[in-house]
């Protein structure tokens, strides 16, 4: 019997929510990948920075000294303490350590939300295009995700009036990511607080995905919405450390919001998966309270990746919404003449580089291909060197 087929007593017998998902498109450029050498990953969304040396060895004294042991479902207290006092310092945000719940990287907080949240039939306003972990957290419960639609016009804002147009009687949540994955776009200040008006019109939850919001560049400026008036009782803010302190695979994360939803939640968390690994809540926590230079030192060679891809991009005359945040630069390949999965794979095969597509994130348009900036200086040098000769070549031609 084949692996895998309608046959096979497991598969047969699989709950309705779990979809055959497509992963066919991954999985080829990742075959024709490992068949190619030298190829230059610029596709993931792992910093290619090693954790930070004292964070690793905070880790590595816990396990001496026998920290090994269940903590508490919401974390360890010291390190809620250190989340809340930094929620406090970076962002001018308001809580308590016991309004805040550490999970198993940003990604158990999201679903952490929508088991807490969603009834069959709610729907939810996700910024789009998106991390597509929302439409698939949403549907296991039932829910609706509804993707409000973003444009390179407006550099990939969340505008108000996209997210109006989509309300219905069922609307109950929605999702904001800024600084976003795929786009890199930081939805501006004024706009938040328009969001955050409509948000209160409308009844709405708004889940704060600000994973990025540390990774943020020269002319963008980060407003956490739970820091509008009226926001905070409506408001889950999500943070976490993979990203600004390159800790991918450590998994800690965390969710703050007001108290009462919090203690209603700390048993739910409990049955996913009782508490985040307790040597890796030590690292978190050496990584809050310790120095911070390499965080400044990561940010400063994320500018001056991303400040070469623009210029590369432009030189191209290729377009890409302005990209205030994250480590990513969503460009507008068309001009190339091809779509973007096309124009990935043909990138792949002639110029060695690996890059996806925005289909992998939700975007139909076929415009528009994701480029992460994790590699070192001079690997992104000649990814863009390979990546203007395929353009260009194919230019020619279209
Ligand atoms: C917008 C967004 N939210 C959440 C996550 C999940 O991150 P974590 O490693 O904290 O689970 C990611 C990871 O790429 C992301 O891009």
């Amino acid at each position: 019997m084949a692996a895998g087929s309608a046959r096979d007593p497991l598969v047969a017998r699989r709950a309705a929510r779990i979809k055959e998902e497509d992963v066919s498109y991954r999985t080829k450029m990742l075959e024709i990948a490992s068949g190619l050498s030298d190829v230059i990953a610029m596709g993931r969304g792992d910093p290619d920075f090693h954790t930070p040396a004292h964070i690793v060895e905070a880790a590595k004294r816990a396990l001496d000294a026998n920290e090994h042991h269940y903590t508490h479902p919401a974390g360890l207290a010291p390190l809620r303490e250190a989340i809340a006092d930094s929620l406090g310092r970076e962002y001018g945000l308001s809580y308590d350590q016991d309004e805040v719940v550490v999970t198993a990287g940003v990604q158990e907080s999201i679903m952490l939300c929508m088991l807490a949240l969603i009834e069959a039939g709610d729907e939810v306003l996700i910024t789009s295009p998106r991390f597509t972990t929302y439409d698939q957290a949403v549907e296991a419960f039932g829910g609706v995700p509804v993707p409000v639609p973003t444009h390179e016009r407006d550099d990939f804002a969340l505008m108000p009036a996209e997210i109006e147009a989509r309300i219905t009687p069922r609307s109950k949540v929605l999702v904001l990511v800024s600084p976003n994955n795929p786009t890199g776009a930081v939805t501006p200040p004024s706009v938040i607080r328009e969001i955050a008006a409509l948000a209160i019109r409308h009844d709405l939850i708004v889940i704060s995905d600000e994973i990025y919001a540390a990774l943020i560049y020269e002319g963008a400026e980060h407003l956490s919405i739970a820091r509008v008036d009226g926001m905070r009782e409506r408001t889950i803010v999500l943070n976490g450390f993979s990203k600004v302190y390159a800790m991918t695979g450590w998994r800690v994360g965390y969710l703050a919001a007001p108290k009462a939803f919090v203690r209603s939640i700390v048993d739910p968390r409990h049955m996913l998966s009782i508490n985040t690994s307790t040597p890796s809540q030590f690292a978190a926590l050496a990584a809050l309270t310790g120095p911070q230079d390499a965080v400044t030192e990561m940010r400063n060679a994320y500018a001056q990746r991303r400040a070469l891809l623009m210029r590369s991009m432009d030189a191209l005359g290729l377009t890409y919404g302005f990209p205030g945040g994250a480590f990513y630069l969503y460009t507008n390949t068309s001009g190339t003449g091809m779509k973007a999965p096309e124009f990935c794979e043909t990138l792949l095969r002639e110029g060695r580089v690996l890059l996806f597509p925005g289909s992998l994130f939700g975007d139909d348009s076929d415009l528009y291909t994701r480029v992460s900036y994790l590699q070192p200086l001079h690997r992104i040098e000649e990814a863009m060197a390979r990546f203007a000769d395929v353009v260009e070549r194919h230019r020619a031609r279209a």
